[in-house]
């Protein structure tokens, strides 16, 4: 099924733009796309402290806390600062199963001021549930999400 990122991206910005907080900011990011995107098991948020990415608000069951930088999905994309689209995790050397039902996997990193400060990890029950296009609406609605932190406060590191 096709998802309208565009317009996710405009009730993003809604629920952030007046709001200072960047813990309610991420949290609400989560529950918007969680609600929003069909066929998804488990959606959020880890946030890079140091060497490890610390799980972050998330919605679905209770996953693993801390990821070092390179292992797994989450860590794959966030030390090469690109989106990992995975059909089938079980293809995937090295990846994390927090959740035994999630097959598919979609994690776009969070970059500010040309740094990663943690990614956007998306779980689907369903093989191969994400195209190209997903990655790409994800990837610029990740984009406007950190430019709206930005504006919020200019240091990003461990924002949440
Ligand atoms: N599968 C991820 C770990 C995080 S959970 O799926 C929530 C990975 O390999 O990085």
């Amino acid at each position: 099924m096709t998802v309208n990122y565009k317009l996710l991206t405009r009730q993003l910005e809604a629920l952030v733009e007046d709001e200072a907080d960047l813990l309610a900011n991420s949290a609400n990011l989560v529950g918007l796309l969680f609600a929003e995107i069909p066929d998804i098991n488990w959606l959020g948020i880890y946030v890079l402290r140091g060497s490890e990415l610390v799980l972050g608000p998330f919605q679905g069951k209770p996953a693993c806390v801390r990821i070092p930088l390179g292992q797994g999905v989450c860590g794959t994309a966030a030390q090469r600062m690109e989106s990992q689209l995975v059909a089938d995790v079980n293809n995937f050397s090295g990846h994390i199963s927090c959740d035994p039902a999630s097959v598919s996997e979609v994690v776009v990193p969070l970059i500010s001021a040309g740094q990663v400060i943690g990614v956007l990890d998306v779980d689907s029950p369903l093989q191969g549930r994400f195209s190209a296009d997903d990655q790409h609406g994800l990837e610029l609605l990740c984009e406007r999400f950190v430019q709206l932190l930005e504006n919020k406060r200019a240091d990003l590191q461990n924002f949440i």
